[in-house]
């Protein structure tokens, strides 16, 4: 069965093609997206070696890692990346980044319930979580609005850049998620 690309709204939630590098860079670059990241601000090769990464995440037959582009449809525009890694067990893990251009306009949230979705109603997942710098508003923000709970908080359990962290865990379960959804009409 083929997953993608999913619809939302205002968006597009599709595989990454050769001409998206360039959108990818910009945001890529920019040291308010970066901030939280172990990643970046990335030279032109290391984007290059991201997308190669996702292009051969893209051409495995069964996907244990989703990673997918993020466009504004009314823009024709790619505005970030949101991925789910399947962990075993019935659980994946989430993560997103958004242009900073984009933000406050609900669509991290937007992006990040569908992926919910995805995850529980057509991977038929029992839990899925995320971690977050606990100064990461924007991240845990999206994590509440779609449904996730807190579930603890962990002291510098791991360095990025060169510093201890402090990180949130969020998750929600299968039947939190189809509780709040409501029955199926
Ligand atoms: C995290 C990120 C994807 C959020 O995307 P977004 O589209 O701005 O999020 P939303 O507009 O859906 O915001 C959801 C809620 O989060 C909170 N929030 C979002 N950005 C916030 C900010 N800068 N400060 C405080 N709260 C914020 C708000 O409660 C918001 O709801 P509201 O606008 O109705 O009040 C974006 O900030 C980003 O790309 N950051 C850099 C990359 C990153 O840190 N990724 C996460 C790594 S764990």
């Amino acid at each position: 069965m083929t997953h993608f690309p999913i619809r939302t709204k205002r968006l597009l939630l599709r595989d990454f093609r050769a001409d998206d590098f360039d959108a990818i860079h910009e945001y890529a670059v920019d040291e308010a997206v970066v901030r939280f990241m172990d990643w970046g601000p990335n030279t032109p090769q290391q984007t290059q070696e991201a997308l190669d990464r996702w292009f051969a995440e893209q051409a495995q037959v069964v996907r244990l890692g989703v990673n997918l582009a993020i466009e504004v449809v009314a823009e024709r525009r790619l505005i970030g990346s949101i991925r789910m890694d399947y962990q075993g067990k019935e659980t994946a893990d989430l993560g997103y980044s958004l242009h900073s251009g984009y933000w406050r306009q609900g669509y991290g949230s937007e992006a990040a319930a569908a992926m919910l979705e995805l995850g529980f109603e057509r991977f038929g997942l029992h839990r899925i979580w995320a971690t977050c710098d606990v100064g990461n508003a924007g991240s845990y923000g999206v994590m509440e609005k779609i449904g996730m709970r807190r579930e603890g908080t962990f002291l510098q359990d791991t360095q990025v850049k060169g510093r201890w962290r402090d990180t949130h865990l969020y998750a929600v379960l299968a039947q939190e998620w189809a509780a709040r959804r409501g029955p199926p009409v």
